[in-house]
């Protein structure tokens, strides 16, 4: 291990910390190393959301889960202990953190129509006709439900569309390798159907 300084030990520390609550609370759904599941529960520690997430996203969905889904309130959990899963979880970040960039991008615009038809043909497949995720029967997570739109901003739901998460079924969707490749407008009338879902 190479010489990080006292910040650096105090940090390895925390997610030392991190790794046991996290192997305690959360492996049995989110698997070894955080790798995820699909159709149990989505990866933790790929690339693309750890470098998209804040940590006010990760302690907010810790603290309060995703209401049903199968992703439980940790409300007893000490802010502490949260703060000590999100420096575990850290731990695995290749790319430096976007996310403050992310949350600032504009909101989407679009038109409500188009994106329900194109969220019909191509994401419904994995994320059920309504966003309820799992509960329809594929891999994709419940992105039409408060749990997940309540705490993100548009450019998280913008950039996780392009991008897609690494070492999971949800591929980006531009360029020549995406399922789809959609303009970004296409991408905003999408983010702004989801948005009507929110209720
Ligand atoms: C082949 C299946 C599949 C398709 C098609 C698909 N997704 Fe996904 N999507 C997933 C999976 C699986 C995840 C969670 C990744 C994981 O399991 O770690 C995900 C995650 C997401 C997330 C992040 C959700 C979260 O909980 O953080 C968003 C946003 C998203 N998808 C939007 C879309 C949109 C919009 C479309 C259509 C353009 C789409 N997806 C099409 C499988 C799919
Ligand atoms: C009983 C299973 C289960 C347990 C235990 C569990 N989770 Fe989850 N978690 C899920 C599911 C399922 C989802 C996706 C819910 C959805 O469809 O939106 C999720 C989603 C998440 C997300 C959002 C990820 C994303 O891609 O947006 C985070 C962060 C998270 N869990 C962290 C944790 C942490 C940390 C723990 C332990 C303290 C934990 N979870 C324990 C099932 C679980």
């Amino acid at each position: 291990m190479s010489y990080t300084g006292l910040a650096g030990a105090a940090n390895a520390a925390l997610a030392k910390q991190g790794e046991q609550l996290f192997r305690q609370n959360c492996i049995f759904c989110h698997q070894e190393d955080g790798v995820g599941k699909p159709g149990l529960a989505p990866s933790l520690t790929n690339p693309e959301l750890l470098s998209i997430a804040s940590d006010s996203f990760f302690e907010r969905t810790i603290h309060d889960g995703r209401v049903g889904t199968a992703m439980p309130p940790f409300a007893h959990l000490s802010k502490d202990k949260i703060q000590a899963i999100i420096a575990y979880l850290r731990s695995f970040a290749k790319r430096p953190s976007r996310a403050a960039e992310v949350d600032a991008q504009p909101a989407a615009k679009g038109d409500v129509k188009l994106g329900k038809q194109r969220f019909k043909e191509i994401c419904s497949t994995c994320h059920g006709v309504n966003g309820e995720g799992y509960a329809a029967g594929g891999s994709g997570t419940a992105i039409g439900k408060p749990g997940f739109l309540g705490k993100v901003s548009d450019g998280f739901i913008r950039t996780t569309i392009k991008e897609g998460r690494s070492n999971t079924p949800m591929h980006g969707f531009t360029g020549s390798n995406g399922l789809a490749n959609l303009s970004d407008r296409e991408i905003d009338d999408i983010i702004v159907y989801l948005r009507t879902l929110n209720k």
